[in-house]
């Protein structure tokens, strides 16, 4: 591990991390949300910190130990995800979006809590889309800040899953994008990762498993290799 021989090829750079799940309230003590634990985020924000990186931690509602030496902003909605990241994008060489954004927020937040009807026998919610931050940042010029997208998918077989993660770098103009495989028992809240990463003309540029925090040092190994080639 890089961290291990106490390299710090990440010197002299700025890192944001976005890292856990939004949560989209709809009264004051209900939320839609997902299962991100932040798990990896972290990881990552912490390897970067360990290669040397000045690095931003966009913290959403995080079910682990903040990481040391990050610069933390928290935030819980993806709208206020979108705002954290945007400011800290402007001053970062490297975006990591690996935080889980709701697609959708309740279309109206109740001030007070919802009451069921004696008579109901359930309940539609309307839904109304979130901004996709990392196709806003990717669309966006970003000379200068290298794009690293995620994407989340169930797809059981792998040239499919490859397919999807393809058409989800291209949609988002991400300059690489981690393809990670999801599920009841696979992605949330554990330890390990395997990934694939994707590069700007759908190639795999490489893949990695293992813990999480090695799965970190291989994505930033990529960075790395990128933020010199490219003269991030
Ligand atoms: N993302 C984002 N804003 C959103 C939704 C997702 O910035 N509103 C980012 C995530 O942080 C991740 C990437 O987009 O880096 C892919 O997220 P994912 O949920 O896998 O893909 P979606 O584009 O939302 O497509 P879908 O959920 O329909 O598969
Ligand atoms: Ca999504």
């Amino acid at each position: 591990l890089a961290a291990a021989s106490g390299r710090r090829d990440l010197a002299g750079l700025r890192v944001v991390v976005t890292a856990g799940g939004t949560r989209e309230p709809l009264d004051p003590v209900r939320f839609l949300g997902n299962r991100s634990s932040g798990k990896q985020g972290v990881a990552i924000a912490e390897a970067a910190r360990a290669r040397g990186a000045e690095v931003t931690l966009i913290a959403a509602n995080l079910e682990v130990a903040d990481p040391g030496g990050c610069d933390i902003r928290r935030v819980s909605t993806a709208l206020e995800l979108q705002d954290a990241v945007t400011d800290a994008a402007r001053e970062a060489d490297v975006v990591v979006m690996a935080a889980a954004v709701a697609d959708y927020r309740p279309a109206d937040v109740s001030e007070s809590k919802l009451k069921k009807d004696a008579s109901d026998s359930g309940l539609t919610l309307e839904l109304v889309r979130n901004p996709d931050i990392l196709a806003g940042l990717g669309h966006a010029p970003h000379d200068g800040t290298l794009l690293v997208g995620f994407a989340a998918e169930t797809e059981p077989d792998d040239e499919a899953l490859l397919a999807l993660g393809r058409a989800k770098r291209e949609a988002k103009g991400a300059d690489l994008l981690v393809v990670n495989r999801v599920g009841w028992h696979e992605g949330f809240a554990t330890d390990e990762n395997a990934v694939v990463v994707i590069g700007r003309d759908g190639e795999i540029v490489t893949r990695a498993h293992g813990t999480k925090t090695s799965v970190a040092h291989d994505i930033l190994d990529v960075v790395v290799s990128m933020a010199t080639t490219t003269a991030v």
